[in-house]
């Protein structure tokens, strides 16, 4: 039906006659002539129709905003001064000579270059949300970027192998979504959380090196970067060490970014050990382009007598760091106020300061509502280790240790974008060497902080004998501050697996309920193995300079997990509940 994609349409193909098909951006009509701006995929090319050509000039005199079109014309210079140099057809245009209306279009209810419209309403009209010139680049960005890591990984020897949906629960620690068996009454299916355990067991068949792009099933809450359904880059590999691992990932992530954003990534991503990566940013994923860094300072204030920071002091549970903004002297009260409102969203009670205006000038030069509270060498020892200069402020956080990693974490990002202080447009990183546990203080017990088929580096015994302090072989891939990926070497033996499950609280019974098939499969040889997972959606959006996962998937949830184009979730039928042997209890009204 065409000859030539309107946004390819340019000066090679000067007095040709070409035949295009596309949406109309916008008519205009200036003074006997009409302008139509022609939409593909591609791009936008201008089409001019002549009146002395009635009958094409009278349906060209028809059409609105999405009407779709198609133009057969010949290509010509525009006149001088008419020219566009934002677009690849701008020093052209199409003299229309055949138009055919392929179909009419109402009044959309949003314009394509409209701003501030609504997220429910550009979902719930998808599909001319997804005409709009960003949202075409950014699937176009997607679909590149998938064919990359697939070229990249079939090379080295990756096989793409699916694996089910219909499944048994995943431990990837959200709930599951349940599909429940017609066939078997009271059973469900769980959607995965992951591939995990069936990847694990592709390597025990010897596949040796799987890949798939893989769903993902969640329900958590929902965040700019999370969404109940998404998509993972799943890898898995056997007789690899977590060096070559990383290596060869982190390779495809550089040599993707090189080819298709034409970003130099460093030949080799920092490590970072997750201890570290807390202490001195209060994150396990740090956003290296951001210049600032807690102070921890707790030492300093042992025999500080004010509130607020004797009891930290003395918790080992608690930590109390400062945070020194560069040139930060100039914050209004104001500002400050609102950034102490910021922090409390993350549980922290204040938000101490101290402002240097004249460092040479001792306390005098010294400006804080703290002050008072603290002992002068108390301040000089905050002063010296923090490097302030004349002109700083120094920010201080004192709390539970999680709260202090939150509220000042958050801070300090907030800091970064607001005072522009970023020192580079891209920061990769690996965080290594995670706890294998932390200790869930609601439930009493110890929790994988990755999962439990990761393996520790250290001996069943060791393990044991302190769960909290043994480390695991898993690793983050970190990228902006946003977490693209995660992975780890496995437990490839039983007596290590069943370590575990017992330190989880996971008793031998539940063991062998939920997990049996692996703990079996480990027993008739298992291979070293390991791997890891990225978020494609994520990856995507930092390669997009989008703000939400949504924004690079084509038909995303709500923030309440719902999709408002197909209404879906919604009820069924009586029959159909029947069928499936369930019954619905809604849950009561308020007030009912
Ligand atoms: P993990 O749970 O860390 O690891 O997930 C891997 C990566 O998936 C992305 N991700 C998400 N993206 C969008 N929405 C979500 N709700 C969401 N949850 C996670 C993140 C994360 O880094 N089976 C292991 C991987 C392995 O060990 O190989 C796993 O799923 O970018
Ligand atoms: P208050 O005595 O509660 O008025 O607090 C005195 C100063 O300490 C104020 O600037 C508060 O913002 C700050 N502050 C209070 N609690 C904390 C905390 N947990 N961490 C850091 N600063 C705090």
């Amino acid at each position: 039906m065409r000859s030539h994609y309107c946004g390819q349409v340019d000066e090679s193909l000067l007095d040709q006659k070409i035949t295009l098909c596309g949406w109309v951006n916008r008519r205009r009509d200036h003074g006997g002539v009409i302008f139509i701006d022609l939409r593909d995929r591609e791009g936008l090319v201008q089409v001019v129709f002549d009146p002395d050509r009635a009958e094409v000039f009278a349906t060209a005199e028809r059409v609105r905003n999405e009407y779709v079109l198609q133009v057969k014309g010949r290509v010509r210079n525009r006149p001088a001064g008419t020219t566009n140099d934002n677009l690849r057809s701008g020093q052209v245009e199409v003299l229309g000579l055949e138009l055919t209306v392929l179909n009419a279009a109402e009044t959309p209810p949003f314009q394509l270059d409209e701003t501030g419209v609504g997220e429910e309403k550009r979902l719930t009209y998808r599909y001319i949300d997804l005409r709009r010139p960003e949202m075409q680049q950014r699937l176009q960005l997607r679909a590149k970027a998938t064919g990359f890591m697939r070229r990249y990984l079939e090379e080295n020897g990756f096989l793409d192998i699916e694996t089910p949906m219909l499944t048994k629960a995943t431990p990837e620690g959200a709930r599951d979504y349940l599909v429940p068996s017609r066939t078997h009454p009271g059973s469900f299916f769980a959607l995965p959380q992951s591939p995990q355990l069936f990847k694990q067991l592709l390597m025990m068949s010897g596949m040796d090196r799987y890949f798939q792009f893989a769903r993902c099933f969640r329900d958590e809450d929902l965040r700019a970067d999370r969404q109940p359904e998404f998509t993972q880059l799943d890898i898995e590999t056997s007789f690899m060490t977590q060096d070559q691992i990383m290596g060869m990932v982190e390779e495809m992530i550089r040599s993707m970014f090189k080819s298709l954003l034409s970003v130099e990534l460093p030949a080799q991503f920092p490590h970072m050990t997750y201890e570290e990566a807390m202490f001195r940013f209060g994150s396990d994923k740090p956003d290296m382009r951001i210049p600032l860094e807690f102070v921890e300072v707790s030492d300093l204030m042992q025999a500080v007598e004010f509130k607020v920071f004797a009891a930290p002091a003395k918790d080992p549970d608690s930590r109390i760091v400062a945070l020194r903004l560069p040139n930060g002297g100039d914050l209004s009260r104001k500002e400050i106020d609102d950034y102490t409102a910021f922090v409390g969203r993350y549980g922290a009670k204040g938000l101490a300061y101290i402002k240097i205006n004249d460092l040479a000038a001792g306390l005098e030069g010294l400006q804080s509502p703290i002050l008072k509270f603290l002992p002068e060498e108390v301040v000089k020892g905050i002063l010296e280790r923090t490097g302030a200069q004349t002109g700083d402020l120094i920010f201080f956080g004192a709390d539970k240790a999680k709260v202090v990693n939150d509220a000042i974490g958050a801070l300090r990002i907030k800091l970064g974008h607001d005072r522009k202080l970023l020192t580079s447009e891209w920061a990769a990183l690996w965080v290594v060497d995670f706890p294998m546990f932390e200790y869930d203080d609601k439930d009493k017990r110890w929790v994988a902080l990755h999962h439990p088929f990761t393996a520790p580096k250290c001996s069943p015994e060791e393990l044991a004998a302190n769960p909290g302090k043994a480390l695991s072989i898993a690793y983050d891939m970190v990228l902006n501050g946003t977490e693209v990926g995660g992975g780890s070497v496995r437990i490839h033996r039983p007596e290590m697996q069943s370590a575990v499950f017992s330190l989880l609280g996971i008793s031998k019974e539940e063991a062998e309920e939920k997990f049996g098939f692996l703990l079996n499969a480990l027993k008739y040889g298992c291979p070293p193995h390991g791997g890891l997972a990225f978020g494609l959606d994520r990856l995507i959006m930092l390669m997009t300079g989008s703000q939400s996962i949504r924004d690079v998937m084509a038909f995303p949830k709500t923030q309440t997990a719902a999709c408002p184009l197909t209404d879906a979730p919604a009820p069924v039928g009586l029959r159909q509940l029947r069928e499936l042997n369930i019954r619905v209890k809604l849950p009561e009204k308020d007030g009912a």
